[in-house]
Protein backbone atom coordinates (compact mmCIF):
# COMPACT_ATOMS: atom_id res chain seq x y z
CA UNK A 1 0.00 0.00 0.00
CA UNK A 2 1.27 3.47 -1.23
CA UNK A 3 2.31 6.18 1.51
CA UNK A 4 0.21 8.58 -0.58
CA UNK A 5 -2.37 8.80 -2.72
CA UNK A 6 -1.50 9.44 -6.25
CA UNK A 7 -4.18 9.71 -8.14
CA UNK A 8 -3.02 12.70 -10.93
CA UNK A 9 0.42 10.82 -11.17
CA UNK A 10 -1.26 7.00 -11.23
CA UNK A 11 -2.53 8.23 -14.96
CA UNK A 12 1.04 8.57 -16.07
CA UNK A 13 1.36 5.02 -15.77
CA UNK A 14 -0.85 3.99 -18.93
CA UNK A 15 0.63 4.62 -22.60
CA UNK A 16 3.90 3.22 -24.14
CA UNK A 17 6.42 5.10 -23.34
CA UNK A 18 8.56 4.24 -20.36
CA UNK A 19 6.84 6.01 -16.97
CA UNK A 20 8.50 7.67 -14.62
CA UNK A 21 5.55 6.75 -12.07
CA UNK A 22 5.92 3.18 -12.37
CA UNK A 23 9.68 3.34 -12.13
CA UNK A 24 9.53 5.47 -9.04
CA UNK A 25 6.63 2.94 -7.63
CA UNK A 26 8.81 0.20 -8.46
CA UNK A 27 11.74 1.57 -6.66
CA UNK A 28 9.77 2.82 -3.22
CA UNK A 29 8.91 -1.01 -3.06
CA UNK A 30 12.23 -2.16 -3.72
CA UNK A 31 13.36 -0.04 -0.43
CA UNK A 32 10.29 -1.14 1.52
CA UNK A 33 11.16 -4.43 0.62
CA UNK A 34 15.03 -3.87 0.96
CA UNK A 35 15.57 -7.86 0.09
CA UNK A 36 19.36 -6.99 -0.11
CA UNK A 37 18.90 -5.84 3.25
CA UNK A 38 20.79 -2.02 2.42
CA UNK A 39 21.56 -0.13 5.79
CA UNK A 40 19.81 2.93 4.46
CA UNK A 41 21.56 6.31 5.42
CA UNK A 42 18.12 8.40 4.11
CA UNK A 43 14.51 7.55 5.00
CA UNK A 44 13.50 4.36 3.44
CA UNK A 45 10.38 6.35 2.20
CA UNK A 46 12.11 8.98 0.32
CA UNK A 47 10.54 7.92 -2.79
CA UNK A 48 6.84 7.60 -1.93
CA UNK A 49 7.54 11.54 -0.44
CA UNK A 50 9.10 12.23 -3.42
CA UNK A 51 5.79 11.11 -5.40
CA UNK A 52 3.60 12.69 -2.71
CA UNK A 53 5.01 16.36 -2.55
CA UNK A 54 5.37 15.67 -6.66
CA UNK A 55 1.50 14.97 -6.40
CA UNK A 56 0.80 17.46 -4.11
CA UNK A 57 2.57 20.08 -7.00
CA UNK A 58 0.23 18.33 -9.67
CA UNK A 59 -2.61 19.62 -7.78
CA UNK A 60 -1.78 23.45 -6.52
CA UNK A 61 0.42 23.96 -10.39
CA UNK A 62 3.30 25.58 -8.66
CA UNK A 63 6.46 23.78 -7.09
CA UNK A 64 7.36 22.77 -3.58
CA UNK A 65 10.85 23.25 -3.06
CA UNK A 66 11.96 26.51 -0.79
CA UNK A 67 14.45 28.84 -2.64
CA UNK A 68 18.07 27.62 -3.65
CA UNK A 69 20.30 25.89 -0.63
CA UNK A 70 23.94 26.08 -0.58
CA UNK A 71 25.85 22.78 0.32
CA UNK A 72 29.07 20.64 -0.95
CA UNK A 73 31.90 19.12 0.38
CA UNK A 74 35.11 20.69 1.50
CA UNK A 75 37.57 21.28 -0.54
CA UNK A 76 35.21 22.06 -3.26
CA UNK A 77 33.16 25.26 -3.99
CA UNK A 78 30.22 23.24 -6.60
CA UNK A 79 29.36 19.83 -7.83
CA UNK A 80 25.75 19.76 -5.19
CA UNK A 81 22.53 21.46 -5.70
CA UNK A 82 20.74 21.91 -2.47
CA UNK A 83 17.17 22.04 -1.95
CA UNK A 84 14.82 21.52 0.82
CA UNK A 85 11.00 20.76 0.39
CA UNK A 86 8.56 23.54 1.70
CA UNK A 87 5.92 21.01 3.09
CA UNK A 88 8.66 19.23 5.61
CA UNK A 89 6.49 17.71 8.20
CA UNK A 90 3.89 16.35 5.28
CA UNK A 91 6.86 15.06 3.42
CA UNK A 92 9.87 14.42 5.65
CA UNK A 93 11.55 12.11 3.57
CA UNK A 94 12.60 14.58 1.17
CA UNK A 95 13.10 17.86 3.84
CA UNK A 96 16.86 17.27 2.34
CA UNK A 97 16.45 16.64 -1.16
CA UNK A 98 20.31 17.21 -2.49
CA UNK A 99 21.38 16.61 -6.24
CA UNK A 100 24.64 15.39 -6.46
CA UNK A 101 26.32 15.53 -9.68
CA UNK A 102 29.11 13.46 -10.85
CA UNK A 103 31.30 13.33 -13.26
CA UNK A 104 30.78 11.11 -16.75
CA UNK A 105 33.13 9.02 -18.99
CA UNK A 106 33.52 11.13 -22.04
CA UNK A 107 30.94 9.51 -24.72
CA UNK A 108 29.08 7.98 -21.59
CA UNK A 109 30.25 4.69 -22.05
CA UNK A 110 30.14 2.15 -19.46
CA UNK A 111 30.45 -0.94 -17.83
CA UNK A 112 28.20 -2.66 -16.07
CA UNK A 113 29.68 -3.30 -12.96
CA UNK A 114 31.23 0.29 -12.63
CA UNK A 115 27.34 1.27 -12.60
CA UNK A 116 26.66 -0.99 -10.01
CA UNK A 117 28.90 -0.21 -7.73
CA UNK A 118 27.70 3.82 -8.73
CA UNK A 119 24.60 2.03 -7.24
CA UNK A 120 25.69 0.33 -4.44
CA UNK A 121 27.18 3.55 -3.08
CA UNK A 122 23.76 5.39 -4.08
CA UNK A 123 21.08 2.70 -2.82
CA UNK A 124 22.14 3.16 0.48
CA UNK A 125 23.95 6.76 1.00
CA UNK A 126 20.80 8.21 -1.55
CA UNK A 127 17.46 7.80 -2.77
CA UNK A 128 18.78 5.06 -5.29
CA UNK A 129 17.07 7.53 -7.96
CA UNK A 130 18.98 9.31 -10.41
CA UNK A 131 18.90 11.62 -14.02
CA UNK A 132 20.97 9.20 -16.73
CA UNK A 133 22.21 12.23 -17.50
CA UNK A 134 21.77 16.05 -16.52
CA UNK A 135 21.83 18.12 -19.88
CA UNK A 136 25.12 19.46 -19.32
CA UNK A 137 26.22 15.67 -19.29
CA UNK A 138 26.64 14.80 -15.35
CA UNK A 139 25.47 11.57 -13.81
CA UNK A 140 22.74 13.16 -11.89
CA UNK A 141 22.58 11.30 -7.83
CA UNK A 142 18.69 12.95 -7.27
CA UNK A 143 18.11 13.54 -3.41
CA UNK A 144 20.24 12.83 -0.83
CA UNK A 145 20.65 14.49 2.88
CA UNK A 146 23.54 17.00 3.87
CA UNK A 147 24.57 14.48 6.50
CA UNK A 148 25.39 12.25 3.55
CA UNK A 149 27.71 14.49 1.07
CA UNK A 150 31.04 13.86 2.05
CA UNK A 151 30.23 10.01 2.93
CA UNK A 152 29.37 9.71 -0.97
CA UNK A 153 32.22 11.95 -1.98
CA UNK A 154 34.74 9.78 -0.06
CA UNK A 155 33.76 6.79 -1.51
CA UNK A 156 32.98 8.22 -4.77
CA UNK A 157 36.68 8.91 -4.77
CA UNK A 158 38.21 6.29 -2.87
CA UNK A 159 36.16 3.49 -4.23
CA UNK A 160 35.56 4.01 -7.60
CA UNK A 161 37.98 6.75 -8.49
CA UNK A 162 35.11 8.92 -9.55
CA UNK A 163 35.08 12.79 -8.89
CA UNK A 164 31.79 15.35 -8.49
CA UNK A 165 30.93 17.78 -11.50
CA UNK A 166 30.75 20.91 -11.76
CA UNK A 167 28.30 23.68 -10.57
CA UNK A 168 28.59 27.15 -9.97
CA UNK A 169 30.44 30.37 -11.58
CA UNK A 170 33.36 27.74 -13.18
CA UNK A 171 33.98 25.70 -16.10
CA UNK A 172 30.97 22.97 -15.90
CA UNK A 173 31.07 19.26 -16.86
CA UNK A 174 32.63 19.00 -20.45
CA UNK A 175 30.53 16.50 -22.53
CA UNK A 176 31.26 15.21 -26.76
CA UNK A 177 29.64 13.59 -29.20
CA UNK A 178 30.74 9.84 -29.40
CA UNK A 179 33.19 10.73 -32.16
CA UNK A 180 35.49 8.25 -33.20
CA UNK A 181 34.76 5.83 -31.17
CA UNK A 182 32.03 4.90 -33.39
CA UNK A 183 31.27 7.18 -35.86
CA UNK A 184 32.88 7.47 -39.50
CA UNK A 185 32.43 11.38 -39.90
CA UNK A 186 34.31 12.12 -36.79
CA UNK A 187 37.09 14.47 -37.83
CA UNK A 188 39.09 14.25 -34.11
CA UNK A 189 39.20 12.00 -31.32
CA UNK A 190 36.14 14.06 -29.11
CA UNK A 191 36.10 11.50 -26.17
CA UNK A 192 40.47 12.05 -25.87
CA UNK A 193 40.14 15.84 -25.83
CA UNK A 194 36.96 15.79 -23.76
CA UNK A 195 38.73 14.14 -21.27
CA UNK A 196 42.14 15.69 -21.58
CA UNK A 197 40.80 19.02 -20.92
CA UNK A 198 38.61 18.15 -18.14
CA UNK A 199 41.38 16.93 -16.48
CA UNK A 200 43.96 19.53 -17.40
CA UNK A 201 40.90 21.95 -16.30
CA UNK A 202 40.07 20.31 -12.88
CA UNK A 203 40.92 23.14 -10.60
CA UNK A 204 38.50 25.58 -12.95
CA UNK A 205 35.84 22.99 -12.74
CA UNK A 206 35.78 22.50 -8.70
CA UNK A 207 36.61 26.15 -7.36
CA UNK A 208 34.45 28.86 -8.80
CA UNK A 209 36.61 31.44 -10.37
CA UNK A 210 34.84 33.14 -12.85
CA UNK A 211 32.61 36.14 -13.33
CA UNK A 212 29.64 33.01 -14.69
CA UNK A 213 29.49 29.36 -15.63
CA UNK A 214 31.54 28.39 -18.12
CA UNK A 215 30.62 25.43 -20.47
CA UNK A 216 32.86 23.17 -23.48
CA UNK A 217 31.34 20.92 -25.62
CA UNK A 218 33.17 18.49 -28.45
CA UNK A 219 30.82 18.20 -31.85
CA UNK A 220 33.37 15.04 -33.85
CA UNK A 221 31.79 16.99 -36.93
CA UNK A 222 29.07 19.41 -38.03
CA UNK A 223 26.36 17.10 -37.62
CA UNK A 224 26.57 18.75 -33.78
CA UNK A 225 25.50 15.32 -31.91
CA UNK A 226 26.18 17.12 -28.50
CA UNK A 227 24.93 20.43 -29.99
CA UNK A 228 27.94 22.30 -28.72
CA UNK A 229 27.57 25.22 -30.70
CA UNK A 230 24.02 25.57 -29.06
CA UNK A 231 24.81 24.70 -25.02
CA UNK A 232 28.74 25.33 -24.65
CA UNK A 233 30.20 29.16 -23.95
CA UNK A 234 33.21 27.21 -26.24
CA UNK A 235 32.07 25.42 -29.15
CA UNK A 236 34.27 22.73 -30.95
CA UNK A 237 33.34 21.11 -34.13
CA UNK A 238 35.75 18.84 -35.68
CA UNK A 239 36.02 19.55 -39.76
CA UNK A 240 38.61 18.91 -42.63
CA UNK A 241 40.07 21.68 -45.28
CA UNK A 242 41.41 19.22 -48.05
CA UNK A 243 39.03 17.07 -50.13
CA UNK A 244 36.07 15.21 -49.76
CA UNK A 245 37.07 11.86 -50.61
CA UNK A 246 34.23 10.15 -53.23
CA UNK A 247 34.56 6.44 -54.32
CA UNK A 248 32.88 6.34 -57.83
CA UNK A 249 31.93 2.77 -57.45
CA UNK A 250 30.04 3.53 -54.30
CA UNK A 251 28.39 6.18 -55.87
CA UNK A 252 26.82 4.19 -58.55
CA UNK A 253 25.43 1.48 -55.92
CA UNK A 254 23.68 4.43 -53.88
CA UNK A 255 21.97 5.67 -58.03
CA UNK A 256 21.75 1.69 -58.67
CA UNK A 257 19.16 1.08 -55.45
CA UNK A 258 21.78 -1.16 -53.81
CA UNK A 259 22.65 0.86 -50.74
CA UNK A 260 19.95 2.81 -48.86
CA UNK A 261 20.35 6.65 -48.78
CA UNK A 262 21.21 8.08 -45.51
CA UNK A 263 21.89 4.83 -43.97
CA UNK A 264 18.11 3.89 -44.46
CA UNK A 265 16.89 6.79 -42.14
CA UNK A 266 14.04 7.51 -44.47
CA UNK A 267 13.00 3.85 -44.75
CA UNK A 268 9.71 4.30 -42.75
CA UNK A 269 7.99 5.67 -45.96
CA UNK A 270 8.00 5.43 -49.46
CA UNK A 271 9.99 8.52 -51.25
CA UNK A 272 10.93 6.72 -54.09
CA UNK A 273 14.06 5.52 -55.75
CA UNK A 274 16.80 7.38 -55.00
CA UNK A 275 17.76 10.46 -57.01
CA UNK A 276 21.36 12.05 -56.94
CA UNK A 277 20.42 14.73 -58.80
CA UNK A 278 16.80 15.72 -56.28
CA UNK A 279 18.56 14.76 -52.63
CA UNK A 280 22.22 15.35 -53.04
CA UNK A 281 23.40 17.78 -56.11
CA UNK A 282 20.11 20.33 -55.76
CA UNK A 283 20.63 20.62 -52.42
CA UNK A 284 24.34 21.54 -51.73
CA UNK A 285 23.94 24.74 -50.16
CA UNK A 286 26.82 25.90 -52.39
CA UNK A 287 26.26 24.24 -55.81
CA UNK A 288 29.81 22.79 -55.38
CA UNK A 289 29.04 19.85 -57.05
CA UNK A 290 28.07 17.67 -60.49
CA UNK A 291 27.76 14.82 -62.53
CA UNK A 292 30.18 14.48 -65.29
CA UNK A 293 29.09 11.33 -66.92
CA UNK A 294 29.13 8.84 -64.43
CA UNK A 295 31.21 10.61 -62.31
CA UNK A 296 30.35 12.49 -59.24
CA UNK A 297 32.34 15.78 -58.76
CA UNK A 298 32.93 18.55 -56.02
CA UNK A 299 34.62 22.04 -56.30
CA UNK A 300 35.84 21.32 -52.59
CA UNK A 301 37.52 24.92 -52.41
CA UNK A 302 33.41 26.29 -53.04
CA UNK A 303 31.88 23.38 -50.57
CA UNK A 304 31.24 24.80 -46.80
CA UNK A 305 31.56 21.12 -45.03
CA UNK A 306 28.03 21.27 -44.15
CA UNK A 307 27.71 17.44 -44.12
CA UNK A 308 24.66 16.63 -46.24
CA UNK A 309 26.25 15.02 -49.01
CA UNK A 310 27.92 13.05 -46.72
CA UNK A 311 25.16 12.16 -44.22
CA UNK A 312 22.57 11.12 -47.55
CA UNK A 313 25.77 8.98 -48.57
CA UNK A 314 27.81 7.69 -46.30
CA UNK A 315 29.40 4.82 -47.87
CA UNK A 316 30.61 6.85 -51.36
CA UNK A 317 31.33 10.07 -49.12
CA UNK A 318 34.19 10.49 -46.71
CA UNK A 319 35.07 13.95 -44.65
CA UNK A 320 38.84 14.48 -45.75
CA UNK A 321 41.80 13.89 -44.09
CA UNK A 322 43.64 16.69 -43.50
CA UNK A 323 41.30 17.57 -40.23
CA UNK A 324 40.84 19.79 -37.39
CA UNK A 325 38.33 21.49 -35.59
CA UNK A 326 36.26 25.07 -35.48
CA UNK A 327 36.04 26.71 -32.61
CA UNK A 328 32.85 29.54 -31.91
CA UNK A 329 32.17 31.22 -28.45
CA UNK A 330 29.21 33.02 -26.75
CA UNK A 331 26.50 30.12 -27.08
CA UNK A 332 24.10 31.18 -24.30
CA UNK A 333 20.15 30.55 -23.14
CA UNK A 334 18.15 33.96 -23.10
CA UNK A 335 18.64 35.12 -19.81
CA UNK A 336 19.95 37.94 -19.95
CA UNK A 337 19.90 40.07 -23.05
CA UNK A 338 18.10 37.05 -25.27
CA UNK A 339 20.03 33.72 -26.74
CA UNK A 340 22.99 33.34 -28.85
CA UNK A 341 24.36 30.38 -30.63
CA UNK A 342 28.21 30.36 -30.77
CA UNK A 343 29.58 32.68 -33.60
CA UNK A 344 32.77 31.54 -35.46
CA UNK A 345 36.32 32.67 -33.83
CA UNK A 346 38.45 30.13 -35.13
CA UNK A 347 38.21 28.83 -38.64
CA UNK A 348 40.67 25.51 -38.55
CA UNK A 349 42.67 24.87 -35.14
CA UNK A 350 44.80 21.71 -35.34
CA UNK A 351 43.94 18.89 -32.69
CA UNK A 352 47.79 17.46 -31.69
CA UNK A 353 47.49 14.75 -28.90
CA UNK A 354 51.56 14.90 -29.22
CA UNK A 355 51.68 17.96 -27.84
CA UNK A 356 48.76 18.57 -25.05
CA UNK A 357 46.59 20.06 -27.63
CA UNK A 358 48.14 23.37 -27.34
CA UNK A 359 46.67 25.06 -29.75
CA UNK A 360 43.07 24.41 -28.82
CA UNK A 361 44.51 25.01 -25.03
CA UNK A 362 46.21 28.92 -26.11
CA UNK A 363 42.29 29.85 -27.47
CA UNK A 364 40.47 28.69 -24.36
CA UNK A 365 43.33 30.51 -21.92
CA UNK A 366 43.71 33.81 -23.91
CA UNK A 367 39.58 33.81 -23.69
CA UNK A 368 39.86 32.88 -20.15
CA UNK A 369 42.29 35.73 -19.50
CA UNK A 370 40.43 38.70 -20.55
CA UNK A 371 36.62 37.34 -19.38
CA UNK A 372 37.52 36.66 -15.79
CA UNK A 373 38.96 40.63 -15.68
CA UNK A 374 36.21 42.15 -18.13
CA UNK A 375 33.59 40.32 -17.44
CA UNK A 376 31.01 41.86 -15.28
CA UNK A 377 29.36 39.70 -12.41
CA UNK A 378 27.02 36.93 -14.03
CA UNK A 379 27.91 37.97 -17.81
CA UNK A 380 28.43 35.07 -19.88
CA UNK A 381 31.06 35.35 -22.44
CA UNK A 382 28.37 35.90 -25.16
CA UNK A 383 27.50 38.85 -23.37
CA UNK A 384 30.79 40.47 -22.73
CA UNK A 385 31.37 39.81 -26.67
CA UNK A 386 27.99 41.51 -27.20
CA UNK A 387 28.92 44.76 -25.15
CA UNK A 388 33.01 44.80 -25.91
CA UNK A 389 32.71 43.77 -28.80
CA UNK A 390 33.68 40.78 -31.16
CA UNK A 391 36.50 42.97 -32.41
CA UNK A 392 37.94 42.80 -28.60
CA UNK A 393 37.63 39.11 -28.60
CA UNK A 394 39.93 38.99 -31.37
CA UNK A 395 42.42 40.98 -30.21
CA UNK A 396 43.03 39.11 -27.29
CA UNK A 397 43.14 35.75 -28.73
CA UNK A 398 45.97 37.34 -31.04
CA UNK A 399 42.96 35.86 -34.16
CA UNK A 400 43.17 37.92 -37.59
CA UNK A 401 39.73 39.16 -38.21
CA UNK A 402 38.63 37.62 -41.93
CA UNK A 403 35.85 37.28 -43.84
CA UNK A 404 34.78 34.08 -42.17
CA UNK A 405 34.23 35.50 -39.04
CA UNK A 406 30.93 37.56 -40.26
CA UNK A 407 27.63 36.30 -41.76
CA UNK A 408 27.61 39.51 -43.49
CA UNK A 409 29.44 42.98 -43.26
CA UNK A 410 27.78 45.60 -40.72
CA UNK A 411 25.24 47.78 -42.31
CA UNK A 412 24.90 50.50 -39.90
CA UNK A 413 28.05 53.46 -40.49
CA UNK A 414 28.71 53.54 -36.66
CA UNK A 415 32.64 52.67 -37.32
CA UNK A 416 35.03 52.98 -34.50
CA UNK A 417 38.83 53.60 -35.69
CA UNK A 418 41.85 53.67 -33.31
CA UNK A 419 43.78 56.84 -33.13
CA UNK A 420 46.40 55.43 -34.80
CA UNK A 421 44.81 54.02 -37.90
CA UNK A 422 43.51 57.77 -38.54
CA UNK A 423 46.49 60.80 -39.98
CA UNK A 424 46.82 62.91 -37.60
CA UNK A 425 44.90 61.55 -34.10
CA UNK A 426 42.40 62.71 -32.59
CA UNK A 427 43.92 66.07 -30.95
CA UNK A 428 42.45 69.13 -32.96
CA UNK A 429 42.39 72.76 -32.14
CA UNK A 430 39.07 74.68 -32.87
CA UNK A 431 41.32 77.94 -33.89
CA UNK A 432 43.12 76.35 -36.18
CA UNK A 433 39.85 75.50 -37.95
CA UNK A 434 38.63 78.70 -37.96
CA UNK A 435 41.52 80.11 -40.02
CA UNK A 436 39.74 78.34 -42.51
CA UNK A 437 36.03 78.44 -41.75
CA UNK A 438 34.42 81.53 -40.15
CA UNK A 439 31.65 81.40 -37.75
C1 LIG B 1 28.66 69.92 -51.25
C2 LIG B 1 27.66 70.13 -50.39
C3 LIG B 1 27.23 69.14 -49.33
C4 LIG B 1 27.88 68.11 -48.78
C5 LIG B 1 29.29 67.61 -49.06
C6 LIG B 1 27.01 67.52 -47.81
C7 LIG B 1 27.33 66.41 -47.04
C8 LIG B 1 26.45 65.80 -46.21
C9 LIG B 1 26.77 64.63 -45.44
C10 LIG B 1 28.09 63.92 -45.42
C11 LIG B 1 25.66 64.33 -44.74
C12 LIG B 1 25.51 63.19 -43.74
C13 LIG B 1 24.97 62.01 -44.41
C14 LIG B 1 24.84 60.87 -43.43
O1 LIG B 1 25.86 60.45 -42.86
O2 LIG B 1 23.73 60.39 -43.21
C15 LIG B 1 24.65 65.27 -45.05
C16 LIG B 1 23.39 65.24 -44.55
C17 LIG B 1 22.52 66.29 -44.72
N1 LIG B 1 22.68 67.35 -45.52
FE1 LIG B 1 24.23 67.79 -46.69
N2 LIG B 1 25.83 68.21 -47.81
C18 LIG B 1 25.94 69.21 -48.72
C19 LIG B 1 25.00 70.17 -49.01
C20 LIG B 1 23.82 70.32 -48.31
C21 LIG B 1 22.89 71.42 -48.46
C22 LIG B 1 23.06 72.58 -49.41
C23 LIG B 1 21.85 71.18 -47.57
C24 LIG B 1 20.61 71.98 -47.24
C25 LIG B 1 20.30 73.21 -47.74
C26 LIG B 1 22.16 69.98 -46.91
C27 LIG B 1 21.33 69.40 -45.94
C28 LIG B 1 21.58 68.21 -45.36
C29 LIG B 1 20.65 67.59 -44.45
C30 LIG B 1 19.30 68.10 -43.97
C31 LIG B 1 21.25 66.38 -44.04
C32 LIG B 1 20.68 65.35 -43.08
C33 LIG B 1 19.97 64.30 -43.86
C34 LIG B 1 19.60 63.14 -42.97
O3 LIG B 1 20.12 63.02 -41.85
O4 LIG B 1 18.73 62.34 -43.39
N3 LIG B 1 23.34 69.45 -47.37
N4 LIG B 1 25.16 66.16 -45.95
C1 LIG C 1 13.23 72.44 -35.45
C2 LIG C 1 14.10 72.31 -36.43
C3 LIG C 1 14.96 71.15 -36.69
C4 LIG C 1 14.83 69.87 -36.26
C5 LIG C 1 13.72 69.26 -35.37
C6 LIG C 1 15.96 69.12 -36.77
C7 LIG C 1 16.13 67.74 -36.54
C8 LIG C 1 17.23 67.06 -36.96
C9 LIG C 1 17.48 65.70 -36.70
C10 LIG C 1 16.56 64.77 -35.91
C11 LIG C 1 18.66 65.37 -37.26
C12 LIG C 1 19.32 64.00 -37.26
C13 LIG C 1 20.20 63.86 -36.11
C14 LIG C 1 20.89 62.50 -36.14
O1 LIG C 1 20.22 61.46 -36.35
O2 LIG C 1 22.10 62.44 -35.92
C15 LIG C 1 19.15 66.52 -37.87
C16 LIG C 1 20.35 66.55 -38.52
C17 LIG C 1 20.75 67.67 -39.30
N1 LIG C 1 20.09 68.87 -39.37
FE1 LIG C 1 18.46 69.45 -38.44
N2 LIG C 1 16.73 69.95 -37.52
C18 LIG C 1 16.16 71.18 -37.48
C19 LIG C 1 16.64 72.29 -38.09
C20 LIG C 1 17.72 72.31 -38.97
C21 LIG C 1 18.11 73.47 -39.81
C22 LIG C 1 17.42 74.78 -39.78
C23 LIG C 1 19.20 73.05 -40.53
C24 LIG C 1 20.06 73.73 -41.54
C25 LIG C 1 19.82 74.97 -42.01
C26 LIG C 1 19.47 71.68 -40.16
C27 LIG C 1 20.50 70.93 -40.68
C28 LIG C 1 20.79 69.66 -40.28
C29 LIG C 1 21.93 68.93 -40.77
C30 LIG C 1 22.99 69.38 -41.78
C31 LIG C 1 21.91 67.67 -40.15
C32 LIG C 1 22.88 66.53 -40.31
C33 LIG C 1 23.87 66.54 -39.21
C34 LIG C 1 24.75 65.28 -39.19
O3 LIG C 1 24.46 64.28 -39.89
O4 LIG C 1 25.73 65.24 -38.44
N3 LIG C 1 18.53 71.29 -39.24
N4 LIG C 1 18.29 67.54 -37.68
S1 LIG D 1 28.75 15.14 -34.24
FE1 LIG D 1 29.49 14.21 -36.13
S2 LIG D 1 31.23 12.97 -35.41
FE2 LIG D 1 30.01 13.37 -33.60
S3 LIG D 1 28.63 11.60 -33.47
FE3 LIG D 1 27.55 13.25 -34.55
S4 LIG D 1 27.88 12.76 -36.73
FE4 LIG D 1 29.44 11.62 -35.56
S1 LIG E 1 29.47 19.00 -47.77
FE1 LIG E 1 27.72 20.31 -48.24
S2 LIG E 1 28.63 22.08 -49.30
FE2 LIG E 1 30.14 20.43 -49.36
S3 LIG E 1 29.76 19.39 -51.31
FE3 LIG E 1 28.60 18.28 -49.72
S4 LIG E 1 26.54 19.20 -49.82
FE4 LIG E 1 27.94 20.61 -50.87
Amino acid sequence: MAKHETPLLDQLESGPWPSFVSDMKLEAEVRAKNEAGIEFQIPVDVVDDLMGVLELSYVHGRTHWKHGGIVGVFGYGGGVIGRYCDQPEMFPGVAHFHTVRVAQPAGKYYKADYLRQLMDIWQMRGSGMTNMHGSTGDIIFLGTRTEQLEEIFYELTHNLNTDLGGSGSNLRTPADCIGSSRCEFSCYDTNALCHFLTNLYQDELHRPAFPYKFKFKFDGCPNGCVASIARSDMSFIGTWKDDIRIDQEAVQAYIGGEIAPNGGAFKGRDWGAFDIQKEVIDLCPTECMWMEGKELKIDNKECNRCMHCINAMPRALRVGQDTGLSILVGAKAPILDGQQMGSLLAPFVEVNPEDDYAAVTEVIESIWDWWMEEGKNRERLGELIRRAGFQKMLEVTGIKADARHVSEPRCNPYIFWKEDEVPGGWERDVKEYRKHHKR
